[in-house]
């Protein structure tokens, strides 16, 4: 199938074309993250504004550099929740119209569902039957700046929620975190960064939930212990030592999110592939500690960085996967919904 999706869930803008839930066509984003920089956060009444002033501009140029007519569509799929409410309707109700003007049938998808299908997009090497048979059950790490979740799928739209963070997200966690040691958002890119020339041994931080049975996360506890690193330093500590914090700092955020992928493939062998997605698998240090660790399981995670934090193409990739495994279903009437429950981004 050839489907657009469209993806305005927070302060990013995004439209795309794909092709079989994998062949990108093209994947247009324009973020409003710089807007936002300086304002502690996102303004939600503000991001609406901007998507409003983004939607069509981003539309045309994902249908341009796409190549495509609206009519060749098969279908149109949108971010339907969770998210700020007045950017989702933003998407929903462009993408209403169009589904009303083109004559297409509408998918609303779960924004989490869009993450868990974008291990798919533009694969480098797979053969065309395993990317339509992909080798279930799949143990996806799903982790933002909103969420930290452990998935354990059977198939593409189908499996249950492992363990989910009790406090902050891991994303979170490196945005405060590089708050605390003055470093720019998002955290994440900029305590890597700083890690590259520093030393992950240097400062010995607690592992969260060593003792706890539970697949959840927690992240709040590394936050406090960063504080009081921090505020203990003294005038005579070296420049470098800002490095080698950050570098422990990051190498602390992963040991964690590994203990619990780790306890989850002793628990369930049956996992055949291992992904990581969301803005924190773009972390290359979270992705060579996953290397490490894992042997005979297949290991993905997004094929390009703008996959791995918000876009639409997987949105689409998600909406081609529901329609093949539930029909008409996937076509059903939909809500635009803010809080919509993390366990109904999978049935
Ligand atoms: O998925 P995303 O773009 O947005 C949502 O939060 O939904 O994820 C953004 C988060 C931020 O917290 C950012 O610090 C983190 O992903 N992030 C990273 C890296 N790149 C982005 N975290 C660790 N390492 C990175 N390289
Ligand atoms: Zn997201």
């Amino acid at each position: 199938m050839l489907i657009l999706g469209i993806e305005t869930s927070c302060d990013e803008t995004a439209v795309a074309v794909v092709r079989d839930g994998t062949h990108v066509l093209s994947c247009v984003i324009s973020s409003q993250r710089a807007r936002f920089e300086n304002t502690g956060g996102v303004i939600p009444e503000d991001a609406a504004r901007q998507q409003v002033l983004c939607m069509l501009p981003v539309l045309h140029a994902c249908l341009k550099e796409a190549k495509i007519d609206p009519r060749e569509l098969d279908a149109i799929a949108v971010t339907k929740g969770p998210g700020l409410l007045g950017s989702l309707l933003v998407g929903t109700t462009t993408a209403r119209t169009l589904a009303t003007l083109w004559k297409k049938p509408l998918i609303g998808v779960h924004h989490t569902l869009g993450h868990l299908s974008s291990t798919w997009l533009d694969p480098i090497q797979d053969s065309p039957s395993t990317i339509h048979h992909p080798p279930f059950p799949v143990l996806t790490l799903s982790a933002s700046g909103g969420h930290t979740d452990l998935w354990l799928r059977t198939s593409h739209t189908k499996g249950k929620l492992l363990g989910s963070t009790r406090d902050d997200a891991a994303g979170e966690a490196f945005d405060k975190g590089a708050a605390q040691l003055g470093l720019p958002y998002p955290g994440g890119p900029s305590i890597a960064k700083a890690a590259e020339t520093g030393d992950p041994h240097a400062y010995k931080f607690p592992l969260p939930l060593h003792d706890d049975p539970s697949l959840d996360f927690s992240f709040s506890g590394l936050k406090t212990s960063l504080r009081y690193l921090l505020r203990d330093l003294t005038a005579h500590d070296s420049p470098s030592t800002i490095h080698d914090i950050a570098a422990s700092y990051q190498h602390a955020l992963c040991a964690h999110l590994m203990d619990r992928i780790m306890r989850a493939v002793h628990r369930h062998p049956e996992i055949k592939e291992i992904h990581l997605v969301g803005g924190v698998s773009a972390n290359t240090s979270l992705r060579e500690m996953l290397q490490k660790s894992v042997h005979g399981k297949t290991i993905r995670w997004p094929t390009k960085l703008i996959y791995c934090t918000d876009n639409a193409a997987m949105i689409a990739a998600a909406g081609e996967f529901l329609v093949r495994e539930h029909g008409g279903r996937a076509y059903e009437q939909f809500e635009t919904t803010a809080s919509l429950p993390l366990a109904m981004a999978v049935s």
